[in-house]
């Protein structure tokens, strides 16, 4: 039996102007984490706006496995009722995360602290990631835990039945990491303080303020440290997902580099720890405009506005890289069209994403007549006509594949990418998003 992932290439044209309204699937971190929290509130949690793609939905199933309710009612709206903090049971099959670092990552900390002992397994994409890293602390609140080849999933996870609060310092600039070990001292008696020197996005630190945690965030010279009162019952919320800016930057992007576009995105989260992307590209001088700021569930958000401009390369300050850890491959696609040279660094984070992503958007590059330079944590684009003619290949990185499908809508021959199977991990919609925008995509023989 042949058992091989089944592959769909597919290429990308020059296209006319992109126009109309982009309608972005809500957002990956935030729908997550609504229904983590829901399976630890006690009673019903309502989502409205919730991603529905692989990723999310596996993080349904395993909310199930440990015995919560979770169930749909419509287009992105959902329930999840839970058991409360410590509630959750032992689930009688492994836990498959698919494709998905912040599902998996989040629940080992959710469950640490609970006497459980389950599987995490993924796709072989996450299979290859490391986990260690939130592994490591996790034994400080005493789970203890055995994974492949050091650190590696398989992961068996024993959480512990006797939890104590920790003081720990985060040392890489991971919001997966930092939200964990929130999760997890959520049952531990006393009160937690985690350090992080870096600002990652605080997701998971303003919903468990919103579901009655007792948690609270003191600002230092550099970073900041969190306080969070273990055994301590949840209540349920109503969360609003915001539009995700993660996805919202392709067809953001290729406004801004097919000639004539006009493309206008509602109801974008615009949290300050997620618009990095949205800097950047105007210090380049693309043509965004924010309209109908507001406030929604707690975040801010706001209506997009991009027009094509011609685009100049900056130097991206690496200290912004948290900001937009996840949309370095497509500035990197802006950067390509852009006049001169865009110098991206302090990006050892991408080395360990769904894909090597720093050598995924350097080989796609030059795959495509782009010149490019790597470092170990960086890499200087240089800007200016983009040949195209190329084929990518994605290592099932849904961002890389869906990054240079749009570098193809701008460039002189059409670029191809070897697989487009896990955009479903991310975003759904958008194939039929950009062709309703105008985008010219053609299937290619496998
Ligand atoms: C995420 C955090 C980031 C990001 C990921 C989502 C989250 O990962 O890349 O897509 O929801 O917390 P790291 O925490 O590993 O930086």
């Amino acid at each position: 039996m042949n058992t091989a992932p089944i592959t769909r290439p597919l290429s990308a044209r020059r296209s006319g102007p992109l126009r109309g309204k982009a309608q972005v699937p809500g957002d990956k971190s935030i729908s997550h984490r609504s229904l983590i929290l829901g399976a630890l509130a006690v009673g019903e949690t309502r989502i409205t706006g919730l991603l529905e793609a692989e990723d999310v939905l596996n993080t349904a199933q395993v909310m199930r496995q440990f015995g919560a309710t979770v169930t749909r009612d419509g287009n992105g709206l959902w329930r999840a009722s839970g058991m409360g903090v410590g509630g959750w049971s032992q689930p009688d099959a492994n836990l498959d995360f698919g494709n998905s670092g912040t599902g998996s990552r989040l629940v080992m900390g959710a469950m640490a602290t609970t006497p459980i002992t389950a599987v995490f397994t993924g796709d072989a994409s996450l299979r290859g990631r490391p986990m260690k890293r939130v592994l490591e602390p996790l034994e400080k609140f005493g789970a203890t835990w055995d994974a492949h080849d050091g650190g590696l999933m398989p992961v068996t996870l024993h959480g512990t039945d006797r939890p104590i609060c920790i003081d720990y310092n985060v040392k890489v600039a991971s919001a997966q990491v930092k939200s964990a070990l929130l999760l997890a001292a959520l049952n531990a008696p006393g009160r937690t303080r985690i350090t992080q020197a870096s600002l990652t996005r605080d997701h998971t630190e303003k919903m468990l303020k919103a579901f009655g945690a007792d948690i609270s965030v003191e600002p230092l010279k550099s970073g900041e440290v969190i306080h969070v009162l273990g055994e301590v019952e949840l209540k349920p919320c109503a969360v609003e997902v915001p539009r995700d800016p993660s996805s919202a930057a392709f067809p953001l992007v290729a406004a801004l580099i097919v000639p004539g576009s006009e493309v206008s995105i509602p109801g974008v989260l615009l949290n300050t720890r997620r618009i990095g992307l949205i800097d950047t590209l105007k210090e380049m001088g693309a043509d965004i405009v924010i309209e109908n700021l507001r406030e929604s569930g707690g975040e801010k958000i706001g209506d997009l506005v991009a027009k094509y401009s011609p685009l100049t390369g900056v130097e991206v300050p690496p200290e912004r890289a948290p900001a937009m850890i996840d949309e370095y491959p497509i500035l990197a696609i802006a950067a390509a069209f852009a006049e001169g040279c865009t110098t991206m660094r302090g990006l050892e984070e991408l080395r360990v994403k769904e894909s090597d992503r720093l050598s995924a958007i350097v080989n796609g590059l030059r795959e495509n007549g782009v010149t490019v330079e790597e470092s170990e944590d960086g890499m200087v684009v240089e800007g200016g006509d983009v040949p195209g003619g190329g084929r990518v290949t994605t290592h099932m990185d849904h961002r890389i594949a869906m990054s240079f499908l749009v570098m193809g809508l701008a460039s002189e021959k059409p670029v191809s990418v070897d697989d487009v199977s896990m955009i479903a991990t991310s975003f759904p919609e958008f194939e039929n998003l950009m062709r309703a925008l105008g985008a010219d995509f053609v299937l290619v023989n496998a």
